[in-house]
């Protein structure tokens, strides 16, 4: 048997998807996901979501002053798609670099997306802007029709919204995030160079009897919500299967303690503190290893137009003790010992 390789050196990554929060659990997260990464995709669910120019600039200039002096991080914006969105706001914020993409949450269907898109047909004219100036739609994609079976939500999406969205606007870059299922990885898979989609770790270890395991786990609820072994093994199989239309995006999701333990606990999985281990423990179990710093470093840039990042990080085969918690938040793997620790 070849012996295992004891330190893996791959160029810097980025996170293609997180949210960083506001306010003192910003403070509290952002060096976490600075430390992990040299650029992420921050998500714009604050309250009241980042709608604006203005906005994106100022919680930019919020996650700066949240990083250490020396980080080098930098935090890529996106707008939060309304049904009153203004175009030329979109694609004037794309071009003075002030955000890289729009977000697009159906209303309703997560955390803070009260204010999201209630039919595309009401961002017609947003799309078509987007797809002339060549900036990436971010897609929250579950349909939010209550009676669709929520495991399903994901699945029917795809049919009933992406699928005519494909037709509709071929030229316009789309990334389905953080993706859960078989119908999701096998659309993404086989559809055009246009679409791509983002893989959390935690839809890579878990399938939704982790919700259930001796009692409810509130940590381990986040949306789209975990689904069943074959559609988790679909996505493990996307991610390392070295397609470059899949990509890191961590969905780092952070609540505080008691949001999560109660009686209506808010959806989300806090993974930034250890998430390359986590993604490495996959990556190792389906002896794919040498894929992972395409999937981490290269897929998402290239598909977003940007330059691979420069320099390196290693990460050594030495075990990392997850705490049970980190300041007041339960972090992912809470409690385990992951075999890689970033050095
Ligand atoms: C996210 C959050 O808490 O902002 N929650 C989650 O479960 N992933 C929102 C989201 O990405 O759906
Ligand atoms: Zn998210």
């Amino acid at each position: 048997m070849a012996s295992q390789p004891q330190t893996l050196t791959i160029r810097r990554p980025d996170d293609w998807h997180v949210h960083l929060r506001d306010g003192a659990m910003l403070q509290a997260v952002a060096p976490w996901t600075g430390r992990q990464f040299a650029r992420a995709i921050v998500m714009p669910n604050l309250s009241p979501p980042v709608t604006s120019v203005a906005m994106a600039a100022a919680y930019r200039a919020r996650i700066l002053a949240a990083l250490p002096e020396d980080a080098r991080f930098t935090p890529l914006m996106t707008c939060y798609l309304t049904d009153h969105t203004d175009p030329a706001e979109v694609v004037r914020g794309f071009e003075q670099g002030a955000w890289a993409a729009c977000k697009l949450y159906p209303a309703h269907a997560t955390t803070n997306s009260a204010h999201g898109v209630t039919s595309v047909a009401h961002i017609r004219p947003v799309l078509d802007a987007m797809q002339r100036a060549g900036m990436p739609l971010l897609i929250h994609g579950e349909v939010t029709d209550p009676a669709i079976d929520i495991f399903d939500r994901e699945a029917v999406f795809v049919e009933r919204v992406l699928a005519p969205l494909l037709i509709d606007y071929p030229a316009l870059k789309i990334v389905l995030e953080h993706i859960t299922t078989a119908e999701a990885a096998s659309f993404v898979a086989a559809g055009p160079a246009t679409l791509a989609a983002t893989i959390t770790p935690q839809h890579l270890h878990l399938d939704r009897n982790a919700l259930f395991a001796g009692g409810i786990r509130p940590h381990a609820y986040c949306l789209p919500v975990l689904k069943r072994a074959r559609h988790r093994d679909a996505v493990r199989t996307a991610a390392t299967s070295g397609s470059p239309k899949f990509f890191l995006g961590t969905d780092s999701a952070p609540h505080l303690i008691e949001a999560k333990e109660t009686g209506c606990g808010c959806a989300g999985i806090f993974n930034a503190p250890f998430a390359l281990e986590s993604y490495l423990t996959v990556f190792e179990e389906e002896g794919a290893l040498d894929r992972f710093e395409a999937f981490a470093s290269e897929h998402g840039a290239r598909f977003y137009g940007l330059p691979l990042n420069e320099g390196t990080v290693t990460v050594t085969r030495g075990g990392a003790d997850v705490p049970e918690r980190i300041g007041a938040v339960v972090p992912f793997h809470a409690g385990e010992r992951l075999t890689w620790r970033l050095a």
